[in-house]
């Protein structure tokens, strides 16, 4: 495989502040790596749209983080990772590495929660993409997977309603589902999660376990990293923060996240 410089930016996706959440775990994890995040703040909620659709904005994405020089592509979206990895990584070929949130969390769920009920919460497309199932059924049949779909909490989220009282109502009538009953652990199947986990894990009483993609995504791209040789060994750039289009709960997390100044650039993606 052809080999971008080390010093080269890691790029990172979702539809819009979810992604951060990962490349903020990816900055703590990999602290000497420059980062450049692109939120598709335009066509945000990815997890509503179809397969085809979500595929050709993750292929825009790459192409753009490709055209930015990038030496690895993390797709930190669940419902891109479910509906576009495969061809993400075809079109990308051998200019960069690509990654996606779902296999390193399937991974460690199995090595943790084997034997358990673990229940995921997810997108629209992420649940029925039955991506997490199959996945499980293949490689660790023993986790009993029970998945719901939360359709609302990624766009209450993006639009800055989360620990809060209208969060709390929201999330409560999602997680009182049956489904849910009698889980042991609970992947949080959208990059967007991270940011309501004291919520839910309040919901059950702390009496479940959290897994948190964020944490554990950026930990395996550190290992992925250190076993290809592509770890920066120079002082990292200040993270780049590309957006489709300008939205001031993007900007508010941002910052949130990686403190000041955070420059947005706007970057539109072609129709
Ligand atoms: N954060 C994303 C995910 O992990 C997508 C949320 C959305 O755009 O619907 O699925």
């Amino acid at each position: 495989m052809e080999s971008r410089p080390v010093a080269a930016p890691i790029g990172i996706f979702d539809s819009g502040i979810g992604g951060l959440t990962v490349a903020h775990q990816v900055q703590r994890a990999l602290p000497q790596e420059s980062l450049l995040y692109f939120g598709d703040t335009a066509h945000m909620p990815y997890g509503d749209k179809s397969q085809v659709t979500i595929q050709s904005y993750s292929i825009k994405i790459a192409h753009a983080l490709l055209e930015k020089g990038c030496k690895a592509i993390l797709i930190a979206c669940n419902s891109a990772s479910a509906a576009a990895y495969e061809l993400v990584r075809e079109y990308v070929g051998s200019r960069a590495r690509v990654y996606n949130v779902i296999d390193p969390v399937v991974q460690y769920t199995a090595q943790h929660h084997a034997g358990q009920q673990v229940g995921l919460i997810g997108t629209k497309q992420t649940i029925s993409s039955g991506l997490f199932s199959a996945k499980f059924a293949a490689t660790a049949p023993s986790v009993n997977l029970k998945p719901l779909a939360t359709p609302l909490l990624a766009h209450m989220i993006e639009q800055g309603f989360y620990n809060n009282s209208v969060s709390q109502h929201i999330i409560h009538s999602y997680l009182q589902d049956e489904t849910l009953r009698g889980i042991d652990s609970l992947i949080l199947g959208c990059t967007h999660y991270p940011l309501i986990k004291e919520e839910v894990s309040t919901f059950f009483e702390e009496k479940v376990t959290m897994l948190d993609t964020s944490k554990i995504v950026a930990e395996f791209l550190r290992k992925e990293l250190e076993k290809e040789g592509l770890l920066n060994d120079g002082v990292p750039e200040p993270p780049q923060f590309l957006v489709s289009d300008f939205t001031a709960s993007f900007e508010a997390s941002a910052r949130h996240f990686f403190g000041e100044p955070v420059h947005l650039e706007k970057y539109p993606l072609w129709d």
